[in-house]
């Protein structure tokens, strides 16, 4: 077991109508607050409302950076840096999904860097400050609003890399379930699949040695997202299955999972290639890979993880040998991400073919072996982007 340091400070308010807490946080920072969001969804569902009214009961002043992309690019976050540099922003109010957080986060950072923040990105140049990040959360997938990362696209040169650093952990987070309620099907199954992601990423698919006490608890977790998401998708309006998912993305990735085992996420890094050349939806991508990848590494020495995986999450026949109960948590995993959740089981559905895969892997593994729960060549990463078409 791995000896670790455990330690997040973001402070959460979780339920309906605490935005009345938004301004006595904020202004502990200061009074110029740059208001962060995406392409518009949260004007729809009346967010943006509730929260400029809030500000400005709060006496704040306001600038707005809007239009912040899925799978954020370096461009934008220039964008916002200048914006802070020039109106001496105290505080940055990010409002939407993983992208909207993930931005703001690395505005925060780039505010204090003269340079691309794509250097900080690429750690040309190290964060050396930043502004505090507050968020109201609308999105349950990525576990930005709980995290000290942020994930970053270069779309000029096909790369998206994370940027991570305490400074960049949020002060405090506002999960209200119902700003859920609109998220599209697609988009809840996609959130889902990302937060099922990062709890095998990272790290309950490991040759390290875990520690039984989180084993238990990411099993809990993953039940949870399999009992809710379904439900989500078929009554976006449940507040109890809306709930259960947005905390759960939380603690799938705020650090607490990650305890006592070596941390290495595979089909992350394979997904980050296909998103940084397709721009297409990171959970989709993760979706599509993490069977193809369960399969292609199943031998004796993950198959019992992989069929306590589906013994113990699925319901799996436990008398069955380790590789036939792998096989059949495959089947399980498939069926639910598929069938259950209705997403797109192919990148040829999805119009990818092989075209880049070469150089995705090779970018992947990053001049080295991509490290995970078997560690993997670039051959075998473009094998797996060619089970998936
Ligand atoms: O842009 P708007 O109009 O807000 O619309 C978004 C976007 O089109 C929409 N949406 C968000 N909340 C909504 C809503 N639509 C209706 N009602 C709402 N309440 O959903 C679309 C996707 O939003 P996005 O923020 O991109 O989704 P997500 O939260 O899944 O974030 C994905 C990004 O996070 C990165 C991914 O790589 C990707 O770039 N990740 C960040 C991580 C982190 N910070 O720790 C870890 C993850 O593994 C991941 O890599
Ligand atoms: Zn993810």
């Amino acid at each position: 077991m791995y000896n670790f340091i455990f330690q997040n400070t973001t402070k959460i308010y979780f339920g309906e109508n605490r935005l009345g807490h938004l301004g006595e946080e904020l202004k502990q920072y200061g009074t110029r607050v740059l208001l962060t969001y995406g392409g518009g969804s949260i004007k729809k569902i009346g967010l943006y409302d509730k929260v400029t009214e809030e500000l400005k009961r709060a006496g704040l002043t306001v600038f707005e950076l809007s239009g912040i992309e899925p799978n954020p690019r370096h461009t934008t976050v220039n964008k916002g840096a200048e914006l802070c540099k020039k109106e001496k922003i105290d505080v940055l109010l990010a409002v939407g999904g993983g992208s909207t957080i993930d931005c703001t986060k690395a505005i925060a950072a780039a505010t204090f860097y003269d340079g691309d923040s794509w250097d900080l990105v690429t750690h040309k140049a190290p964060v050396s400050k930043a502004l505090p990040v507050l968020t109201v959360l609308t999105l349950a997938a990525t576990g930005s609003e709980m995290d000290a990362g942020g994930v970053i696209s270069n779309m000029d040169t096909n790369e998206k890399y994370g940027l991570i650093h305490p400074l960049l952990q949020p002060k405090v987070s506002f999960l209200d379930p119902t700003n859920t309620y609109s998220v599209s099907a697609f988009q809840t199954a996609c959130g889902s699949a990302d937060i099922l992601s990062h709890i095998f990423d990272v790290t309950y698919f490991t040759a390290t040695e875990k520690m039984d006490m989180v084993d238990r608890i990411m099993e809990d977790i993953i039940k949870t997202v399999i009992k809710y998401a379904p439900i989500a998708v078929k009554e976006p309006e449940n507040y109890q299955a809306r709930a259960n998912l947005m905390w759960a993305a939380s603690w799938a990735l705020n650090g607490f999972l990650q305890t006592g085992a070596f941390q290495a996420a595979s089909c992350h890094a394979m997904e980050h290639e296909l998103s940084a050349f397709y721009d297409i939806t990171h959970g989709l991508g993760l979706a599509i890979l993490t069977p193809r990848w369960m399969e292609y590494i199943l031998d004796e020495s993950t198959a019992p993880q992989f069929k306590k995986f589906g013994v113990n999450v699925f319901g799996v026949d436990a008398s069955l040998s380790d590789i036939d109960g792998a096989k059949q948590a495959i089947v399980c995993l498939n069926d639910f991400l598929f069938k259950t959740l209705g997403l797109q089981s192919t990148l040829t559905e999805i119009g990818i073919d092989d075209k880049n895969f070469k150089v995705m892997a090779k970018k992947a593994c990053k001049g080295d072996v991509l490290k995970g729960f078997k560690h993997l060549t670039p051959e075998d990463v473009e094998n797996i982007f060619k089970m998936c078409l």
